[in-house]
């Protein structure tokens, strides 16, 4: 796959990245209210760093580092995802370090009405394949709250190990982790749900 080049192409950018179910494009600055909506929500925050929700002031603020992501690391990134039947805002996905470590890690942070239908799994076993095969990465990570449990699922169905504990942004973590090499020999349709969505991505 060639990651597409250049930022955007109008207000809208193209999208980069299409898995059976959705859409992935980078963030302009016109989706500002969808950070708002998703750092808001209680629900989403719950196990996201102290499980305080964000005021809009903050979104606002934060949205910025978002945007500037891809430009600083190459291949790396936060992508907005939609729905492709709809084109409703779903959440996003990340690639991209975790903190201060060296490590790369995949994110998704999903709207409750999204929830229980797969889309983090479709969204992340699409990230883990363009990291291996398109980035060139040899270990991908995902860290939780250790009572984040739907999450640790996804992280298990795409293929990663449990690792135990970690730290990482200032907290002790669940780390999950997959090589490449072990994601060769992974066959994602033993997991149920993962297997049938192959990842479509644009040139
Ligand atoms: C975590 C999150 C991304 C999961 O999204 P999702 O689209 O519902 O995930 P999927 O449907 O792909 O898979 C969820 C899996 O977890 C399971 N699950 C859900 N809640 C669970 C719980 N409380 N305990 C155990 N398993 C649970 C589901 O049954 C499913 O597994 P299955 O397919 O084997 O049945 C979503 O809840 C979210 O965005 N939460 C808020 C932000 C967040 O916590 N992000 C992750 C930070 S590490």
């Amino acid at each position: 796959m060639k990651r597409r080049q250049g930022r955007t192409r109008g207000p809208t950018p193209e999208p980069w990245l299409q898995t059976l179910r959705l859409d992935l494009r980078e963030f302009v600055p016109g989706d500002v209210e969808d950070i708002v909506r998703l750092d808001g929500d209680p629900r989403v925050m719950k196990y996201i760093g102290t499980g305080r929700t964000h005021t809009r002031e903050e979104s606002i603020a934060s949205f910025p580092r978002a945007l500037r992501y891809p430009s600083l690391y190459a291949n790396l990134g936060v992508w907005r995802a939609s729905r492709r039947d709809s084109g409703a805002f779903v959440g996003w996905f990340s690639l991209k370090y975790a903190g201060a470590a060296c490590d790369i890690e995949i994110g998704y942070r999903l709207l409750p009405d999204a929830w229980g239908q797969g889309f983090a799994t479709e969204g992340a076993a699409a990230l883990r394949d363009y990291g291996f095969d398109d980035v060139g990465l040899e270990r991908i990570i995902g860290i939780t709250h250790p009572g984040n449990r739907a999450s640790q699922r996804v992280l298990a169905k795409i293929g990663m190990a449990d690792e135990g504990w970690g730290h990482y942004y200032g907290h002790r973590v669940r780390l999950f982790a997959i090589e490449s090499g072990v994601r060769d020999d992974f066959r994602p349709g033993r997991v149920e749900g993962a297997g049938d969505r192959v990842a479509k991505r644009r040139s």
